[in-house]
């Protein structure tokens, strides 16, 4: 039997889908999963439905339908998905009680995505649900190889589950890595849009999902004092980095094939740039947004091979410690070859070639077997003339910073310079913290809770457009071809548990700049 409880949202919940706009409501729908033995489904998607049930966010009624391989029954899959949920949940204990409730809406369609008859069986199972909106509205969330994306869409659409037109809505979500550079990324969007509009496509990138980078364009669009200082005349330069503890691990052979710079700039490092230097848009309708990204994408230059030389580090780790543990080094993790030039670090400098931004440095960094886990964004200002102060205080006077803290310790600071209190004339840097969890509480939403409700509501606010997939393959593609196949030297390597070679550090000091360590707030 299936649950048909009211799960409404409450009226004061009703603003704020995507990254600001009001929210529609879910209509009752089913949601596919190909893919759904894997580890995403188990790790992600589930517990990412189960939470929006628990917070009333799902339709009033719903279905969820596991589509795989391999030989299950509805009950033996719930079970292995309630195992999962008390190991990856984010909320525990886990509601017993609401996820018996919310497992009532799960079936498993055991079937092989090359094989239509299983799509017929799959067509079978969702026309059990009735002739309404639970058999037409569907999102079909693809947690699988990018090989066999256009292979299901065209089953689907066969078996007339994906139309393009239609009265009620049918929405394709697919998973990165969308592509592996500007070709394959191409031919991948032809494959889509030949049986669902760019509008139904719904391409996930889950920094878009998380609280903090949605935060990027409230804090920029809504508070004066800082919206009149976001431009060349005030900022010196940006530094955006993403920085993991963790090394290359089980991944080795899906990491072989993409590196840092497509695992991770790609994608997650310049969303995050795009949100932090764009216009902005004329509204936050998801086009509008998107509009804006894209142009910001376009405007950022295309390195040449001599600029890649100046303007690019690429690194990979050797054996090292991070926080007291032996690491082995990338050409010793599991399934990586024991002579790869594959990168596991990354910095570039980026210039944007518009009116706000012109000869304003970007630098991005991430990087695998690091010293810490962060994701951060540095807005340095520049220094004020020092006419006053230099000879009490030296010649070099603090600049002002803005630090957004994407993850852990989300929040945002302020650096300016102070008195020192005394009868000298001192000057030091002091900080403002704002800081999420003192302000608002702990509650913090995994970023696919978010992605699933807007897929299901259909806001593509927080999704990539066709257009801005391909222009940022455009940038990466530039680099690649400025590495142009070339072994890693020996100054390119780092220890685990450092911060990346050295060529890091002189990339910015040829402009007389420096990293800024994460900040660590107490
Ligand atoms: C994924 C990458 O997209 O993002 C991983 O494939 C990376 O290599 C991960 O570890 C980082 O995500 P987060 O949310 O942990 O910063």
């Amino acid at each position: 039997m299936v649950s048909s409880v009211n799960h409404s949202i409450a009226s004061d919940e009703l603003c704020g889908g995507g990254i600001g706009g009001e929210r529609k409501l879910p209509e009752p729908c089913t949601i596919i999963i190909f893919g759904a033995s894997g580890d995403l489904t188990a790790r992600k998607l589930i517990p990412a439905l189960y939470h929006l049930f628990k917070e009333k966010l799902m339709p009033a009624a719903f279905r969820v339908v596991g589509f795989a391989r391999r030989d299950k029954t509805d009950a033996s899959w719930r079970q292995e998905l309630r195992d999962a949920l008390h190991q990856f949940s984010r909320t525990q204990p886990v509601d017993e009680k609401l996820w018996q409730v919310f497992a009532e809406n799960l079936c498993y369609c055991q079937g092989d995505l090359s094989d239509a008859a299983d799509y017929q069986k799959l067509e079978a199972l969702l026309t059990s649900f009735g002739s309404g909106p639970l058999r037409e509205n569907l999102l079909f969330y693809l947690a699988i190889s990018p090989s066999q994306f256009g292979e299901v869409v065209e089953q689907i659409h066969h078996c007339k589950l994906l139309n393009k037109e239609s009265s009620a809505w049918q929405r394709v979500v697919v998973e990165k890595p969308f592509g592996h550079d500007l070709a394959s990324a191409h031919a991948l969007n032809r494959e889509l849009t030949r049986y669902a509009h760019e509008a139904q496509v719904f391409r996930i990138d889950h920094y878009l999902g998380k609280e903090t980078v949605q935060n990027i364009l409230m804090f920029r669009f809504s508070n004066s004092i800082f919206e009149q200082l976001w431009n060349r005349n005030s900022v010196d330069h940006i530094q955006i980095t993403v920085s993991e503890k963790l090394g290359v691990g089980g991944r080795g052979g899906y990491y072989e094939e993409s590196g840092a710079l497509r695992d991770m700039v790609q994608n997650h490092m310049l969303q995050v740039l795009s949100l932090i230097a764009m216009e902005p848009p004329v509204s936050l309708e998801a086009e509008a947004v998107r509009d804006e990204k894209v142009k910001l994408l376009k405007s950022i230059r295309l390195l040449t091979p001599a600029d890649v030389a100046r303007q690019v580090v690429r690194g990979q780790y050797f054996a090292g410690v991070v926080g007291g543990e032996l690491r082995p080094g990338y050409r010793q993790e599991p399934k990586v070859k024991t002579d790869s030039n594959v990168e596991t670090y990354v910095a570039l400098k980026l210039l944007i070639d518009n009116w706000r931004w012109s000869g304003v440095p970007f630098y991005l960094r991430t990087g695998k077997n690091l010293p810490q886990s962060t994701s951060e964004v540095r807005i340095q200002f520049r220094p004020t003339p020092n006419v006053l102060f230099a000879a009490q205080c030296g010649s070099q006077l603090d600049a002002n910073a803005i630090t957004l803290r994407l993850q852990p310790n989300e929040g945002i600071s302020l650096r300016f310079n102070g008195k020192v209190p005394g009868l000298s004339l001192g000057v030091r840097p002091v900080r403002m913290h704002f800081s999420y969890d003192s302000e608002f509480g702990a509650y913090t939403p995994e970023a696919y809770e978010r992605l699933l409700l807007e897929a299901i509501v259909g806001d593509a606010t927080l999704f990539i457009r066709r257009d801005e997939v391909e222009t940022a393959w455009q940038i990466v593609d530039s680099i690649r071809q400025g590495w142009n196949g070339q072994p890693l030297t020996n100054r390119e390597f780092y220890a685990a548990g450092t911060w990346g070679p050295i060529a890091a550090d002189d990339l910015l000091a040829q402009a007389g700049h420096v990293w800024h360590e994460p900040q660590v707030i107490q």
